[in-house]
């Protein structure tokens, strides 16, 4: 106990203050209880649904725990990123961390397509245009974080990429909500690029040097964690850029699809084709596949 006190004084004597108002304050703080330190009334307040179809909460909370999900991938790989001396033990711990939080979006999806009524859905979604999942930033905050810009550009505009803002004129994603033909951009892509296409140039220009790939470049091979780490980078690449996609694509169409006939999304995207990780070829690591594997992406399994 005493040499708790002591610390406790030494703490708020090097801060220039008397540790005597701090540990007064101590004796009249209440103690901390569960749902003030969770916030679970204001979590429970966020589900403000747009219509009265019942199954539209489910879509909402599902779309919420994505995000707090993407928050915590965002949280591991950022702390890779933006340290200066992160060892391969950490490097490696973070990357399977963020791995299981992808699992758990993988192996939770079942919410969504199995779990709301066809009926309601196709019903309550209406409601929600132009707005869709594309508009999510941390889906693009992972994937700036992870990799080279370069490797988000659509193969055939690779050359005319020449700089970061340049090469968002030329990303895979824009394919969901641009008509290169006329240049015509949807409004579910307008609305997206108004609120964060600057703060994402700005984060792709803060990550060219740091970013996770960068970062994995610098790792010696003769790391005793190199293999590993390798295949957790893969693994993790494969999750995010295979797994979860298809995943997320036979969720659309068990949603989007009656009797052959494709629906239009909220997007407006022509999403069948868009969604398949073998249009799209994001690959976050493509030195670390071989040539087999990236021909034959969004196709094989591990
Ligand atoms: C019934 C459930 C769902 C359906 C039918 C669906 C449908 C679609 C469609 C059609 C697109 C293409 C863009 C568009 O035209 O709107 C899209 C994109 C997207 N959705 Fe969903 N979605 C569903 C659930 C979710 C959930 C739960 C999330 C989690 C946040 C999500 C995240 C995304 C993301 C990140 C994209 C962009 C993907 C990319 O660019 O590769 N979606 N979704």
């Amino acid at each position: 106990m005493e040499n708790i006190i002591k610390q406790i004084e030494d703490k708020y004597k090097a801060l220039g203050q008397n540790p005597e108002t701090y540990l007064k304050g101590l004796l009249h703080a209440k103690p901390m209880n569960y749902w003030e330190y969770v916030q679970v009334d204001a979590l429970l307040n966020l589900q403000n649904t747009r219509t009265d179809f019942s199954d539209e909460l489910i879509f909402i909370i599902y779309h919420q725990v994505t995000e707090l999900l993407l928050k915590l991938v965002k949280h591991e790989i950022g702390q890779i990123i933006f340290s200066d001396d992160i060892n391969s033990d950490l490097f490696l711990e973070k990357i399977e961390r963020s791995n299981r939080y992808t699992e758990i979006l993988n192996s939770s999806f079942g919410v969504m397509s199995k779990g709301m009524n066809y009926e309601d859905y196709n019903k309550f979604r209406l409601s929600l245009a132009p707005a869709s999942g594309f508009q999510s930033v941390q889906f693009r905050e992972v994937e700036i974080y992870t990799t080279d810009i370069i490797n988000l550009v659509k193969t055939e505009f690779k050359e005319k990429a020449t700089s970061i803002e340049k090469s968002f004129e030329y990303l895979y994603w824009l394919d969901a909500g641009l008509d290169r033909r006329t240049g015509n951009k949807s409004l579910t892509l307008l609305q997206f690029e108004e609120k964060y296409l600057q703060h994402l140039i700005n984060t792709a220009e803060k990550c060219k040097k740091i970013n996770l790939a960068q970062k994995f470049s610098k790792i010696n091979n003769t790391d005793k964690n190199y293999e590993a780490l390798k295949n957790a980078l893969r693994k993790f690449d494969y999750l995010f850029n295979i797994r979860w996609p298809l995943t997320h694509l036979e969720t659309a169409e068990s949603y989007l699809i009656e009797k052959g006939i494709k629906r239009d999304a909220t997007g407006m995207s022509d999403w069948q084709k868009y969604l398949h990780p073998s249009y799209q070829r994001r690959i976050f690591f493509p030195n670390l596949w071989s040539e087999e594997e990236l021909k034959n992406w969004g196709y094989f399994i591990i």
